[in-house]
């Protein structure tokens, strides 16, 4: 009888359950044109920046915010899930104006009878990964929505108004990671977003911008299951 090695060999006891910090070795960028070299696909800042609050749940380090401005230059700013104030922070920084607001302050991203008149070169979103945490305690908060599908429902509409605030050549730059629990299992919801705002009639406009996800809650918690943790999530910038 043949016996699969991968199955009967023991973990041994050195095998450490922490892997602690380490440094990898990135693959050298080529060099072009861009006014902000270091913004490239792989997104690394250990350091959050001096953006928002950084005990705001969910909140996002700035400075991929801020490169992203000084990459794409916009003249105005929409910051419609605004959370602890990282954008508008980064943006009074940069001395560009930004309309900042948040379903705490009673404004629903997902209602077209809400949004500006204004349009904007650049719009900013970080929404709720589905459940993985609570934010309002306001049924329109995206974070409450009961199923998947109303959570998708709710987040198409999202960005669909995200697309109709845009200017002729403004860009659309969402913040997404990807959503797992034991009922729902795995739900790609970087997956969803492009969906989403490919049917809203928006295109990808460049690299996926994958940002390591330091200092995330989860990385201090020890879990009973096994599972491949996820590290980064995902930036993408779409334009008409
Ligand atoms: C991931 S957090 C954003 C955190 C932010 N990037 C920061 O650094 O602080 C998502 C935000 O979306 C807000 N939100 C959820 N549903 C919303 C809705 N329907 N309209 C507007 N804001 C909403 C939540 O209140 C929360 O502040």
């Amino acid at each position: 009888m043949t016996i699969n090695p991968f199955y009967t060999r023991r973990i041994p006891a050195s095998v450490p359950r922490f892997t602690p910090p380490r440094y990898a070795k990135l693959p050298l960028a080529p060099v072009n044109r861009s006014p902000v070299p270091r913004l490239t696909s792989l997104y690394h800042f250990d350091r959050a920046g001096e953006y928002g609050d950084r005990s705001y749940p969910g909140n996002c380090g700035g400075n991929l915010i801020r490169d992203l401005l000084l990459y794409f230059r916009p003249r105005s700013v929409f910051d419609p899930m605004s959370g602890s104030g990282t954008c508008r922070d980064v943006c009074s920084e940069l001395e560009i104006p930004c309309d900042s607001r948040d379903i705490h302050g009673g404004f629903d991203a997902a209602d077209p009878a809400q949004l500006p008149a204004e349009r904007f070169d650049f719009v900013w979103i970080h929404p709720p990964y589905w459940r993985q945490k609570l934010y309002a305690a306001d049924s329109r908060d995206l974070s409450r929505t009961p199923t998947l599908d109303a959570f998708l429902q709710r987040y198409a509409a999202v960005i669909a108004n995200c697309a109709k605030a845009l200017t002729p050549n403004g860009k659309l730059a969402v913040l997404m990671g990807d959503y797992c629990d034991r009922e729902a299992g795995f739900v790609s919801l970087v997956y969803h977003t492009k969906r989403l705002a490919f049917d809203a009639g928006l295109r990808q406009c460049c690299t996926d911008i994958i940002r390591f996800s330091h200092g995330a809650s989860s990385s201090r918690k020890v879990y009973r299951s096994s599972f491949i943790p996820g590290l980064h999530d995902v930036c993408m910038v779409f334009e008409r």
